[in-house]
This record gives structure tokens, sequence and C-alpha cells, in this order.
């Protein structure tokens, strides 16, 4: 059984590289190969929303082909088995923590299987290709249609949320991600500060590893399935 009570674990693109979804700042990742200003910010969609549409539509098309790995999969275990209270806040957009089983899941930089409309503020469920020609299936209208995603320079979902589980959280796990983007590189801190065990899981040292009480760098795949093990008292 495990000591902790309230476990809150950040995610970040490095826990669905092994399933090969591309990371952001890697070498080859994407920010290496697409400035960010041009697809990933409110102004780069109002000077040319066909190349954003275009840039989600092929990362959409690609979830088709990616499956959930053996670390997605121990989180959705964790999830099931800790008998506390659990928050999974994720910053990807895509859904390979639900395929694996994740329930109690946090998207705060949105989800590619959503859009909305800046018409009607509507949101739903999106499976297909978006343009500037798909009208909104609220109020019909075309040409108001974005992904629901959240860019630089926007306001993250869901945070009220996310600091409360992170004020009151005995552990703090992030995974896969290279501590960059604020407001989710500060969380660590928070936890400290909430006096939570903090644990960083990830490829190799992140921005803010010296923040973290105790560390493992390695492949996603085999360190997320092996702390979680431990953590259940079972390995
Ligand atoms: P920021 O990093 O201060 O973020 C502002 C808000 O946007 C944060 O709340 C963040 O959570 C949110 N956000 C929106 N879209 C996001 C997304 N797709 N992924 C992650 N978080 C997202 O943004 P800023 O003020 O525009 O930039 C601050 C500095 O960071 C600038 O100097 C900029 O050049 C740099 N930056 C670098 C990269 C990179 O990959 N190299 C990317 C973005 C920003
Ligand atoms: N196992 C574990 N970690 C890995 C693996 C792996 N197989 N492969 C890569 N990593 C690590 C890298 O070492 C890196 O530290 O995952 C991290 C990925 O970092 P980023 O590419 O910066 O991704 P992330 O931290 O999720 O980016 C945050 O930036 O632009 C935004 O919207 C984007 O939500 C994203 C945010």
């Amino acid at each position: 059984m495990s000591k902790f009570r309230r476990i809150v674990i950040l995610t970040g693109a490095g826990i669905s590289a092994e399933s090969g979804v591309d990371t952001f700042r890697d070498k080859d990742g994407i920010w290496s190969k697409v400035d960010y200003r041009d697809v990933a910010t409110p102004q780069g969609f109002h000077r040319n929303p066909a190349l954003v549409h275009e840039f989600y539509n092929e990362r959409r098309r690609r979830m088709a082909d990616v499956q959930p790995n053996a670390a997605h999969i121990a989180l959705a275990r964790l999830e099931r088995e800790f008998a506390g209270d659990f928050l999974l806040v994720t910053q990807n957009i895509d859904d390979l923590h639900e395929r694996a089983g994740s329930r109690k899941l946090v998207h705060m930089h949105g989800e590619l299987a959503g859009a909305w409309c800046t018409n009607c503020g509507t949101r739903c469920e999106w499976h297909d290709d978006l343009s500037t020609r798909v009208p909104c299936l609220a109020c019909h209208v075309a040409g108001f249609m974005r992904p629901d995603v959240v860019w630089f320079g926007e306001f993250p979902s869901r945070m009220d949320e996310i600091e409360t589980s992170i004020g009151a959280c005995d552990l703090f796990v992030s995974i896969g991600t290279s501590g960059n983007v604020y407001p989710a590189a500060g969380f660590v801190e928070e936890a400290r500060n909430a006096g939570a065990h903090t644990v960083e899981l990830n490829l190799e040292p992140s921005e803010g590893h010296n923040l973290f009480a105790e560390a493992e760098h390695g492949r996603a795949t085999e360190i997320v399935p092996a702390f979680v093990e431990r953590l259940l008292g079972k390995g």
C-alpha cells in the first residue's frame, strides 16, 4: 500500500514519444521544423487560418495510426488501483491517456479531438479535418471554427481544479516534459510549497530538474511502469 494519499501526475509530449507522436523541443521536434508563432498563437491563426488548420488536421489524422504505450497504460492502472485522490494533468492534445483507460484527466492545453466556434462559443467533439469553410454545428455560421487547443498567450483549461489538487497533494510526479512552458513548469514549486514529495520521470534532466526531490531518467515505457509498480507496493 502506498504511503501517499493525494497524487497529481503531470505529463508532456515525452510520454507519447514511444507511441510515435512527435515531441516539441527534442532534436527534430516540432518546433525545430515549424515556427510556433505561425501555428500555435492566436495571431498566427488570424494571419493564416488555413495553415493552422492544416497543421492540426495533420496531427489529428496521425492519431489513427498511434496506440497508447506501456507508460499510458501504467498511469491508467495507477488511477484504478490507487485508493486515494488522483488527478492526471496532461499538456498533450492527443487522446492516448483516455485510450489507455485514464478517466480522472485534465487536458490543460486542450484536445485535438475537439473544436469550438469563435462566433457562438459552442464547443464540440471533432474528429474530421477543420477548414475555414466548415460551419458550426450550433450556429451554422462558417468560418469561425478553430481547434480546441490552447495557444501561446491563451489561458490553459481548468486551472482552478488543477491548482486546488496540487495545493492539496502529497505526491507530484512530472513525466515526459521539458519544463519550458508555464504554468505547467511551475507546478513542481507549487507542489513543494504544499509539502508534497516531488518526482521527475524523464528521458533526460528537464529544465527544472533540480527542483524535484527525486528523479529518474530513462524511457517512459520502462521507468513509468516500474515506478507505478513500486508505488502500488507490488514491486
Ligand atoms: P508563454 O510561454 O508565456 O505562455 C503563455 C500562456 O500560453 C501560458 O499560460 C501557456 O500555458 C499557454 N499556452 C498557450 N498555448 C500553449 C501551447 N500550445 N503549449 C503550451 N502552452 C501554451 O507564451 P509567450 O508569452 O507567448 O512566450 C514567452 C516566451 O516563450 C517568448 O519569449 C517566446 O519566444 C518563448 N516561446 C518559445 C517557444 C519555443 O518552443 N521555443 C514556444 C513558445 C514561446
Ligand atoms: N520517455 C521519457 N521522456 C521522453 C521520451 C521518452 N521516450 N522522449 C522524449 N522525452 C522527454 C524529452 O527529454 C523532453 O524533456 O520529453 C520531454 C518533451 O519535452 P517537450 O518537447 O518540450 O514537450 P512538453 O514539455 O510536453 O511541451 C510543453 O509546449 O509547445 C508546447 O503545446 C506544447 O504542450 C506542449 C508544451
